[in-house]
């Protein structure tokens, strides 16, 4: 018996890896995290499967739901939306599943942030702008930010942000992001991405704000900010140009350690 944890992307039942889908498709007992898993993704799981929404549950009790399948010889399948490397209660859950001696895997999903960009059509790392994204959040009722993690000290290298959890505070976080990147820098928001009822914002620090309380948009949205988002002017990468020597294509220039492609 196993629990395999599991990425369910940002919504789109098409964008669930097919490791994922094979995953739900095997497991007797499904637990989803509430209503970022689409339905059309739980259609797969086996017939008579025990389907759980794990939105009302404490952690004992998701957890106790496991132990018993792990009693009665069932896989479970555990969906989280995006991707479980962030944001996605995994540590909590695993540290609890160790303790039990109860076996896991993890397999990965397409993170918000990532169908966010390609919603926009962008890349968030664009030479000569920025080659950094800062994935981030504000303080919320169920984590409170380190000391050290500031949003002034993440908007001090310029990078991309992509601020998740915090659509309800955009207001304040752009006087706080203006000293760094300035008013006109663009800014986007992406709402419920790859749902049927997305919504795109883009603007710039000083327009998102007033954007987003028009929309009235209050959750399930990322903010994006950077020149990234609207790069005019950039050189190309030195990786596709003539004058560079790879290690598939070599013979013409020179090379650069630690570049791959
Ligand atoms: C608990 S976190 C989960 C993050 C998730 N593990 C991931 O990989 O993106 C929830 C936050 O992620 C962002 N989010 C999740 N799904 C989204 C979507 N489809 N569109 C836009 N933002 C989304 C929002 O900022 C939301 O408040």
């Amino acid at each position: 018996m196993t629990v395999h944890f599991v990425g369910a992307g940002p919504g789109a039942a098409d964008l669930v890896t097919v490791r994922g889908r094979d995953l739900i498709a095997a497991c007797p007992v499904c637990l989803y995290a509430g209503s970022l898993v689409a339905p059309e993704i739980l259609s797969w799981c086996p017939t008579g499967a025990r389907i759980i929404d794990t939105a009302p549950l404490d952690l004992d009790a998701i957890i106790a739901e496991m132990a018993a399948a792990h009693e009665a010889g069932l896989d479970v399948v555990r969906l989280h939306s995006g991707d479980l490397s962030v944001w996605s209660a995994l540590a909590e859950q695993t540290r609890r599943l160790d303790a039990l001696a109860v076996p896991y895997t993890v397999t990965p999903g397409v993170p918000s942030f990532a169908a966010a960009a390609a919603l926009l059509r962008r890349e968030l790392t664009v030479p000569g702008l920025t080659q950094s994204v800062v994935l981030t959040r504000t303080s919320g009722r169920a984590s409170a930010m380190p000391e050290r993690e500031t949003l002034a000290a993440f908007a001090a290298t310029g990078a991309t942000l992509a601020l998740h959890l915090s659509i309800h505070v955009v207001d304040q976080l752009v006087p706080e992001l203006i000293p760094f990147y300035g008013a006109e820098c663009p800014a986007a928001v992406v709402f419920r991405a790859t749902w049927p009822d997305e919504q795109i914002l883009t603007g710039t620090l000083a327009t998102i704000a007033g954007s987003v309380a028009e929309a009235k948009l209050e959750r399930t949205a990322l903010i994006l900010v950077g020149p990234a988002l609207k790069p005019e002017d950039f050189s190309e990468s030195a990786l596709y140009s003539t004058g560079y020597d790879r290690r598939f294509r070599p013979g013409f220039g020179s090379s650069a350690k630690g570049d791959e492609a």
